[in-house]
């Protein structure tokens, strides 16, 4: 019997005794079988078991939905929902997979791949967020990012620290094979947990992970559907429907001309790291005193004329282009050189959130940005979606780039590893060192 079923024959035969009770009562009453002390103020009985039978009622309807509010799996290190996340029918794909809600086969391992900024991330953190995954995993759901470069030992930090987080212990062992085991183990004792592994470029990256699925499940995303073993449920991450791409254009927008829409679909081929691109820039003009309708003509005109005329997204060179066109008009927005100081955050490792105060020290280094200053400009990336900004802990922000932006402002910014800003921020502090990635402490 599934979950559903039982709740609604418990609150069923509840609702019966309840029932039996309150109309027994009153007949009795009425009908002076019962002794003088009750009968004699039918009225004060009769409204007073009202009271009660509705109150008795409202409990049992209750009870079990609380009960189950209650059961609800915490989250651990799983992202908030993106803010203005437009609702994708992949979601329902993926709860179902994950949960055998529906007609699909369960995932024991469940992946979503596709190209990168398709949303598989925002997809999968969505998912941990749905209520029916949250009932359905009560032991919780704890998240990992891998990223193209980790390795070995770094894979070891990224379990270590999980295990960290379940069980406020530090594991003593070093070897990742026993790491993954120690995981494994400690997800199970949990009861039903979900592990959800993100942005994974290899199977050697995967396999320590693998062990969970003893006694819980895997949520992967991954650009490379190779890298994935047999027997998992794969859901495609591709371009967005139209309707889903058009409510993502015009988030926060007024409506604007259907011609002009289905231009700007075209040439961002449903690519929704494109579509916010362009959504913030349309954003930013209206909010200048912009017509949407003539934000959006100069919108096609800019992109049509830097980037292709119509985006094909399985064209890898395509998209290159596109992302090129597209974040240079973004940045048209900003006054000055911020243009420059967005591509130097390319210097930054992938997946890592960067604390805003090394982003301050890198701007002061490169352009003599004040505290204040760099704080603004951060704002304003982050207006505009070129980067993410958030708080840690409630005290701490970082910056966040995701990776299409930060390849391209890598490719775009010519990297001197002797450049005195660079060394300057890994050697200051060691600890620098991995908002660099493994290559930089090398240096
Ligand atoms: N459903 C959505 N609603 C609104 N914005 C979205 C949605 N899905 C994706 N986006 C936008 O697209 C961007 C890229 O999405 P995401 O990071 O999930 O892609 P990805 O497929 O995980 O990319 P990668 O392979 O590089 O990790 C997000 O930062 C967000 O701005
Ligand atoms: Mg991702």
């Amino acid at each position: 019997m599934t979950r559903r079923k039982k709740r609604a024959a418990d609150t069923a035969t509840g609702m019966l005794v309840v029932l039996t009770i309150a109309v027994g009562l009153p007949v009795n009453v009425v009908s002076d079988y019962l002794p003088s002390v009750l009968t004699d103020h039918k009225a004060a009985w009769i409204a007073g078991l009202a009271t009660v039978t509705v109150a008795a009622v409202w409990l049992t309807w209750l009870a079990p939905r609380l009960a189950e509010r209650r059961a609800r799996g915490k989250l651990f290190q799983v992202l908030p929902v993106p803010k203005g996340w437009i609702p994708r029918g992949e979601l329902d794909e993926v709860v179902q997979a994950l949960t055998g809600a529906g007609s699909r086969t369960v995932g024991v391992t469940t992946a979503l791949w596709g190209a990168g900024g398709f949303g598989k991330t925002s997809l999968a953190v969505v998912a941990c967020h749905d209520r029916r995954v949250r009932r359905y995993f009560s032991g919780g759901t704890v998240w990992a990012t891998v990223g193209q470069d980790r390795t070995g030992a770094e894979i070891a930090d990224v379990i270590r620290s999980i295990c960290e987080t379940l069980s406020a212990e530090t594991p003593q062992m070093t070897d990742l094979q026993q790491l993954s085991h120690h995981l494994a183990e400690l997800m199970a004792e949990r009861g039903r947990m979900l592990l959800v592994v993100d942005d994974v470029w290899t199977s050697a990256q995967l396999e320590p992970f693998l062990a969970v699925v003893q006694r819980s499940r895997l949520l992967v995303t991954t650009r490379r559907p190779r890298t994935l073993p047999g027997g998992v449920v794969k859901i495609d991450v591709d371009a967005m429907t139209p309707a889903v791409a058009v409510r993502l254009l015009g988030r926060n927008l007024p409506i604007m001309r259907a011609n002009l829409r289905r231009q700007l679909l075209e040439v961002t081929g449903g690519w929704p790291l494109l579509l916010a691109l362009v959504n913030a820039r349309l954003v930013e003009d209206v909010s200048q005193g912009a017509l949407v309708n003539a934000a959006a003509e100069q919108a096609v005109a800019r992109l049509r004329q830097a980037g292709p005329a119509a985006l094909d997204i399985t064209d890898s060179g395509r998209r290159e282009t596109a992302v090129k066109a597209t974040i240079d008009y973004s940045l048209e927005a900003l006054p000055g050189e911020r243009r420059e100081r967005f591509l130097e955050l390319g210097i930054f490792a992938e997946d890592v959130d960067v604390p805003l105060e090394v982003a301050v020290l890198l701007w002061r280094g490169t352009a003599g940005l004040t505290l204040e200053q760099s704080q603004t400009l951060c704002e304003e990336l982050a207006g505009l979606s070129l980067l993410s900004l958030r708080w840690v802990d409630g005290k701490h922000q970082v910056v966040a780039l995701h990776d299409v932006l930060r390849s391209f402002a890598r490719s775009e910014h010519a990297i001197d590893p002797k450049r005195p800003v660079r060394g300057r921020l890994i050697h200051k502090n060691g600890e620098r060192c991995r908002f660099f990635g493994a290559s930089a402490s090398a240096e």
